[in-house]
């Protein structure tokens, strides 16, 4: 009898489940929810200031699965959590794969990542999440990387090429000592499919969203991971040209926020309790003052972490989390980063 493993999460505690035997294997949680221990089997350089980790299961067992455009949350240091994309192609079980950019004015993710982790060092992380997902029966993908952006779009590529669709990846760099995989890129299987395109190259050979940007089709999707900027001008150039909103799926990578504002009161009603969020002060900040347990993890408005429920009141949405749909609902709020624009907001908190 062939032996499964299925991965289950229950009350924070993962289970492996191998044919009839059943085995506790992991318990604990980054940001208080499940997670696995794994070791760093591989470090390495992948190009100028991105450092590639290889991650497995101490035992070598297989994996929970992941499907194409899932992170996973990174304890690189007690009470630090990270995002990453798992770059590889998802039909890998043994491992998860991840690329960090050493980010200049790194708030100490990517620096911890770069200076401290070691191969051989256990290390906690989330489960795999998705909120990127391919489009299954899509007729054509078209996929937009600005710099590190790349990531969970290689692992697009390796699914979209394992389903044998049309696809075309557009990856933007600013110089190719800079671009992750690109040696990788032109040996892959889906070689054909990829245009690379360096800002020091030739200017006719650039990247130009009026040349590259196709009209929109039925059936067609677009996949858009970078930083804010790129992932703006992306997706600007796709609405101008008609593409609707069901259509463009975007990851932002980093964005700035800006906690800029009017002061505002917030009702955390679960908790009994109202407080006053000031200028430059976050939502979370402010109840994690007043002794309110939050969970937070990029601060940034990226991750969906801190999402909660609105239960009365305007949101000033500033996260790249929700949708503009989603966003138009007021139906939730990333509190690391959104503020209000009415006097007071009633937070399921
Ligand atoms: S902590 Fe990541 S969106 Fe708020």
């Amino acid at each position: 009898m062939s032996s499964v493993t299925i991965w289950s999460a229950c009350s924070g505690q993962i289970w492996r489940h191998e044919g009839s035997n059943v085995a506790m294997t992991e318990h604990v949680g980054t940001s208080g929810g499940p997670a696995l221990n794994v070791v760093v089997v591989q470090k390495s350089l992948e190009a100028e200031s991105i450092v590639s980790l290889e991650l497995a299961a101490p035992d070598g067992a297989a994996l929970p699965p992941f499907a194409a455009g899932a992170h996973v949350d990174v304890e690189v240091h007690p009470d630090l959590v990270r995002q990453y994309s798992l770059w590889n192609d998802p039909v890998e079980q043994d491992r998860y794969r991840i690329a960090v950019l050493l980010e200049p004015q790194s708030r100490g993710g990517s620096r911890a990542v770069h200076q401290d982790l070691r191969e051989g060092q256990l290390l906690r992380i989330g489960f795999p999440r998705n909120n990127f997902q391919l489009a299954e029966r899509a007729r054509r993908s078209v996929l937009f990387a600005g710099g590190i952006g790349i990531t969970p779009l290689l692992a697009m590529a390796y699914q979209l090429h394992r389903w044998g669709s049309d696809f075309t990846l557009h990856y933007c760099a600013r110089t190719r000592a800079r671009a992750a995989f690109a040696e990788r890129l032109t040996r892959a299987p889906f070689a054909n499919s990829v245009r690379m395109y360096f800002d020091d190259g030739p200017a006719e050979q650039g990247f130009s969203l009026e040349r590259h940007m196709p009209e929109p089709e039925a059936d067609v999707h677009l996949y858009i991971c970078g930083p804010a900027g790129f992932l703006a001008a992306v997706r600007e150039r796709a609405a101008l040209l008609g593409w609707q909103a069901a259509q463009i799926h975007s990851e932002a990578f980093t964005q700035q926020v800006s906690l800029e504002g009017e002061g505002f009161l917030v009702r955390a009603a679960a908790s009994g309790i109202t407080v006053e969020v000031g200028a430059d002060q976050s939502i979370a900040q402010a109840l994690t003052d007043a002794g309110v347990d939050v969970l937070t993890s990029c601060e940034q408005g990226v991750c969906g972490t801190c999402l909660t429920r609105v239960l009365e009141g305007v949101p000033d949405h500033r996260d790249a989390y929700l949708t503009d749909e989603e966003k138009a609902a007021n139906a939730s709020i990333t509190i690391c980063c959104s503020r209000a624009r009415s006097r007071i907001l009633v937070l399921d908190i």
